[in-house]
């Protein structure tokens, strides 16, 4: 962040731009939310039940897994939200157990644990201590979803972050053999593109590549206009149309640059006052250098020099590149085309919206492409 002003500490909490957090307000992507839930209304096993949302640093993946969370919560879910890491598993049950108990304050303390062993419980959500001893995560979850059943409740998994790992398949493992026992559980996962493009073909691809794959994609600039407009009337910051025009659309859509222009708009304006040409000015070339330390240097940094050579081949041709032109510019000598396309594709630096047709996957990469000193 570049200038912290505690005044308007208060006011900022309408723009965050960090990584992570809930937004003071969600926008768009009904359509992806509502197919979730709907997958959620459906049987159990169903395809949308287990879902894999895909896209790059700031495209919003951590912040609709929140929304999930709270959509699914009020529609009787109980849900539990980790990141993915060896302890999953563990962190899973743990969730259930924190998320699930108000559900069962009625309980009264059972006299003796004779009868709750039996059931794996002592009160709650809390295993007896032979169960929480002998059962691994499959047979607790098993257990956890009989007992929310009994509430009316479903399972909820969300994991962010998500990769193979050997939490993952056991996890994995366990949400197809609690889907066969028919418990009301469903997962949603969250990753970086090429979390999926691995190689390695395990039982984690297989099950990853089963779920219903979404692609995160940009947000409608309408919305975040509406947004705006909204929450600058809030804190008394005036705008005419042209720069909110402006504003919205500087973003491309973008969730973190959304973010990161309201913020820097609401800070560099002073109470009360009007945002002018010079203001704004000031607030995209702000937000662009956050993006370009926290989205396209994370980005780039793992890529090869003729991979940058090919983006930069890419960047150079303007809004439509096609296969054809690329080549051609790269020239005969030039590193063919193929294996970098794919790899690039693979790891969501760059998409193919038309057979033939290249893209960049985050707006304004190929601009900082550009920039002399890349
Ligand atoms: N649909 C949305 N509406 C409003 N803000 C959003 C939306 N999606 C993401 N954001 C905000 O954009 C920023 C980046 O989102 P985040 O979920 O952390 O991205 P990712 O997990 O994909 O890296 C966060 O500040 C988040 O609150
Ligand atoms: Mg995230």
């Amino acid at each position: 962040m570049k200038k912290k002003n505690t005044d308007s500490e208060n006011l900022q909490g309408l723009f965050q731009p960090t990584f992570g957090n809930r937004p003071e307000q969600y926008i768009g992507r009904d359509g992806v939310i509502e197919q979730f839930m709907e997958g959620l209304r459906e049987p159990v096993g169903s395809r949308n039940r287990c879902t894999l949302f895909l896209g790059q640093r700031g495209m919003g993946k951590t912040a609709l897994l929140l929304e999930l969370s709270d959509r699914a919560t009020k529609t009787g879910y109980v849900v539990a939200r980790v990141t993915a890491h060896e302890g999953m598993p563990k962190a899973i049950i743990e969730q259930f157990q924190l998320n699930g108990s108000q559900y069962f304050n009625d309980e009264k303390r059972k006299m003796t644990g004779v009868t709750a062993g039996v059931l794996g419980f002592t009160l709650g959500l809390t295993f007896s201590e032979a169960a929480e001893r002998q059962y691994g995560f499959r047979s607790k979850m098993s257990l956890l979803c009989d007992k929310l059943a009994e509430k009316g409740k479903g399972a909820l998994i969300l994991i962010d972050e998500v990769r193979t790992s050997t939490a993952m398949r056991e996890v994995a493992a366990a949400y197809q053999e609690l889907v066969g026992d028919k418990k009301n559980v469903a997962i949603a996962m969250a990753g970086l593109p090429h979390a999926v493009s691995s190689v390695l073909n395990d039982q984690v691809l297989t099950f990853l590549n089963r779920a219903t794959k979404v692609e995160l994609g940009l947000i409608s600039t309408n919305l975040i206009r509406a947004y705006y407009e909204r929450a600058f009337k809030t804190v008394g910051v005036k705008i005419s149309d042209t720069l909110l025009d402006r504003a919205a659309l500087a973003t491309r859509g973008f969730p973190y640059l959304m973010q990161l222009i309201g913020y820097y708009l609401i800070q560099y304006t002073e109470e009360g006052g009007t945002v002018n040409r010079k203001i704004m000015d000031k607030v995209e070339k702000a937000a662009m250098s956050d993006m370009e330390d926290n989205v396209f240097k994370p980005i780039l940094s793992p890529l090869s020099d003729n991979d940058l050579l090919f983006l930069k081949a890419m960047a150079r041709q303007g809004d439509v590149v096609t296969t054809a032109k690329l080549q051609s510019a790269l020239g005969k000598k030039g590193p063919a085309i193929q294996p970098y396309r794919k790899r690039l594709l693979d790891a969501g630096v760059i998409e193919s919206p038309r057979r033939g047709e290249l893209v960049f996957a985050v707006p304004y990469l190929a601009e900082y492409l550009l920039q002399d000193r890349n």
